[in-house]
């Protein structure tokens, strides 16, 4: 006891010769852990305020218990301070800026949505998705040494793939094709599945996973299963296409992409979104499945990421979960654009992205050689957002909910 007080004075002293540090954060963990608040917004419970180390270590330990990784925010400050309260007002403004703009778009969006009826075609298609068939994909391609972007064998894994699906189709009833399409960026090509719309074939909703692999080591040649990441998401966007191909056409097209080089810095999937705006395509809603087979959170427990992503589909999914799915939706961040869905977001498609946990409760042997089915692995867990994928092709490509005035980013 006495050697950690000691410990403590002396970061103590030691903060006084340092610059102030200036942290974002929840309002009542701040509160909780005493801290002085210099300015805050209880419409979006964010405050700032200086910290101590023992402050800093105490905001950290209530943010971990609550199930976030940090918690809070170092922001950068001169360490002369503010001259006014108004000059300290006004950089706080500029910090939470864009929290307030999501959080009253959110607001906004809610309040305009319009719920949809519930769909018995819906419903039975999604009862046909298997969690077996996405398991014995998953083996497939997790059988591989890896599937590094720029490694050796780049499109190996793509090729067989591509073969794979070419007979998973084989009991279509719908018009579809099956591309591969080749990057600037990368050697490894990205795949293409397309179910061609009946009455408006120009509207497309996509439904995407990236399907490279790496082994954090950085080298190529390295084993990198990506058995969740990223077979997992591919798997189940291969088993939603399954299931829609074997239903009627449907009024909106719909294209299923399994990108390439995500782990080199969404690579493919920037170059295809770049190329659809270009184009002009009218993309109406993507889905991103990026890891879905670990139930860091629970074995019904999805999280929808809520940055780089749309409110209206944010809401959408939510809405279209409750009605088919049965999971639990928590929210949750990145924090920076950690897959492909911010490719499409920064062309400004609508984008959503529902994601195996917590961001603090993934996998956490993802980009490693350990990256294989386990015992924690749960098919029930991925089937949950192949279900969830089907219902949001099937509603968005045959409904008139794209007319509501609610419906844009
Ligand atoms: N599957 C991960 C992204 C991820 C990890 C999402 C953990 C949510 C929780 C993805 O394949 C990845 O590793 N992305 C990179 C970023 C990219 C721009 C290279 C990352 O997160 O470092
Ligand atoms: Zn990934």
């Amino acid at each position: 006891m006495k050697k950690q007080f000691t410990f403590a004075a002396l970061l103590t002293a030691q903060l006084s010769l340092a610059a102030p540090r200036y942290v974002l954060s929840d309002i009542q963990r701040l509160k909780t852990a005493k801290v002085n608040i210099l300015a805050q917004d209880p419409n979006i419970g964010v405050g700032l305020a200086i910290v101590t180390p023992m402050q800093e270590a105490m905001l950290s330990q209530l943010a971990h218990k609550a199930g976030r990784c940090g918690g809070y925010e170092l922001v950068p400050t001169p360490q002369a301070g503010f001259a006014s309260p108004q000059s300290m007002n006004q950089f706080f403004d500029t910090l939470v800026k864009d929290i307030r703009i999501q959080k009253q778009q959110s607001a906004s969006f809610a309040r305009r949505f319009v719920g949809f009826p519930r769909s018995k075609a819906i419903e039975d298609a999604v009862a046909k998705v298997s969690a077996d068939n996405i398991k014995s994909t998953v083996q497939f391609m997790s059988s591989f040494q890896n599937r590094h972007a720029r490694g050796q064998d780049a499109n190996k894994a793509v090729v067989a793939l591509k073969q794979r699906i070419e007979t998973i189709a084989k009991a279509a009833r719908v018009n579809w094709n099956i591309d591969l399409l080749p990057h600037n960026s990368v050697p490894q090509q990205s795949i293409r599945v397309h179910i061609q719309g009946k009455s408006r074939p120009q509207e497309m909703v996509i439904i995407g996973g990236h399907l490279d692999s790496i082994n954090q080591s950085g080298i190529n040649a390295m084993h990198a299963p990506g058995a969740d990441d990223n077979a997992s998401g591919t798997s189940t966007v291969i088993e939603a296409f399954r299931v829609l191909s074997q239903l009627p056409q449907p009024e909106r097209s719909i294209e299923f992409m399994l990108y390439a080089g995500e782990e080199l810095g969404l690579l493919g999937s920037a170059e295809i979104a770049k190329d659809y705006k270009a184009r002009k395509f009218d993309v109406i809603g993507v889905m991103q499945l990026d890891m879905t087979m670990h139930p860091g959170s629970g074995e019904f427990v999805m999280a929808t990421m809520t940055d780089f992503t749309s409110p209206w589909l944010r809401n959408y999914i939510a809405e279209l979960n409750k009605m088919y799915v049965g999971g639990k939706i928590i929210e949750d961040r990145c924090g920076y654009g950690c897959s492909d869905h911010a490719s499409w977001h920064r062309q400004g498609f609508p984008a959503v992205m529902p994601f195996e946990a917590s961001f603090h409760d993934m996998n956490h042997n993802i980009h490693t050689s350990r990256d294989v089915i386990n015992e924690k692995s749960s098919f029930k867990h991925a089937a949950m957002f192949g279900k969830l994928a089907v219902a949001f092709a099937m509603q968005l490509a045959n409904s008139t909910d794209r007319e509501n005035p609610g419906f844009r980013r």
